[in-house]
């Protein structure tokens, strides 16, 4: 069903993502980032820039369960870590994609649906019809009709990205973690996927943590915009994105680079 995000944010049911008071890292005493504190609503998108090795893979995988926070209280769709949220609610596109490589673009699409697949369709691989019309029409929504039987590994690197992005359309979590996504793809390519995540957020009500080398670039389509400097997530005004303060060590982009 299709949510409105504009409409629905006091309710604590539409919370995708709420921290607050956390360490984030590897050395309780000495976190790549500390008192942090973020909440994301449903259909909300939140752009993360950082320069490189500052901890924005660190912090998505903290979120996605992968690693422990090592303060605080991290919220996922309403689960506490350590426990975690239900199968399938958190979406993660990572930054090497964790995509299988020798199978097909539709079989990538299809593993999406595990987390949901009926356990009899898991061990025999056999996905419902419904399963494979949802694959069939994510791939078509990134553009990568025709390629369906092509074994991933013949594909670009910015293909590569748009199969794992069908993977989370059909996945449909409540909170997607986007490291990089919009990386290696060319101006016109990142503005349709754009497009689509925002449509995605909008009418699905699907919560977003996107990781952008490019702010100039995450400043156009984030409803809010962070910066993770000096240990702290700092928000971003993207009226004063090109502020040469905030740009300070990070690459230099134009919009759709
Ligand atoms: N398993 C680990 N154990 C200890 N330190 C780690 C581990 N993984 C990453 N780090 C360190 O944590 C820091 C942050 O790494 P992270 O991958 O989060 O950076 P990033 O902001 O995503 O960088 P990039 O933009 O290059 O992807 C780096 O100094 C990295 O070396
Ligand atoms: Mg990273």
């Amino acid at each position: 069903m299709a949510i409105s995000a504009k409409f629905t944010m006091t309710n604590t049911a539409d919370l995708a993502l709420q921290i607050s008071g956390a360490s984030i890292g590897f050395d309780v005493d000495s976190p790549l980032i500390e008192s942090l504190d973020l909440t994301i609503t449903a259909g909300e998108i939140v752009g993360i820039i950082g320069r490189s090795g500052i901890g924005k893979t660190t912090l998505l995988r903290t979120i996605a369960g992968l690693l422990p926070h090592l303060q605080g209280v991290v919220n996922v769709c309403g689960s506490t870590l350590p426990a975690p949220p239900k199968r399938g609610e958190v979406g993660l596109i990572p930054q090497r994609l964790g995509l299988i490589q020798h199978r097909s673009v539709g079989y990538n699409a299809i593993m999406g649906a595990l987390p949901r697949a009926p356990f009899w369709q898991t061990v025999f691989s056999m996905p419902s019809r419904e399963i494979r019309e949802s694959a069939r029409d994510a791939i078509s929504r990134v553009g990568l009709e025709g390629w369906t039987m092509e074994s991933v590994n013949r594909l670009s690197g910015g293909q590569q990205r748009r199969v794992a992005i069908a993977r989370s359309i059909v996945q449909n979590p409540k909170l997607l973690l986007a490291d990089e996504c919009l990386g290696e793809l060319d101006a016109e390519t990142a503005r349709e996927i754009i497009l689509l995540l925002r449509a995605l957020a909008d009418e699905n009500g699907l919560g977003m943590l996107i990781v952008d080398h490019n702010p100039v670039r995450a400043a156009t389509f984030c409803d809010r915009l962070f910066q993770i400097r000096g240990g702290r997530l700092l928000p971003v005004d993207p009226v004063k994105i090109s502020d040469p303060s905030i740009l300070a060590g990070l690459p230099q982009f134009g919009v759709g680079v």
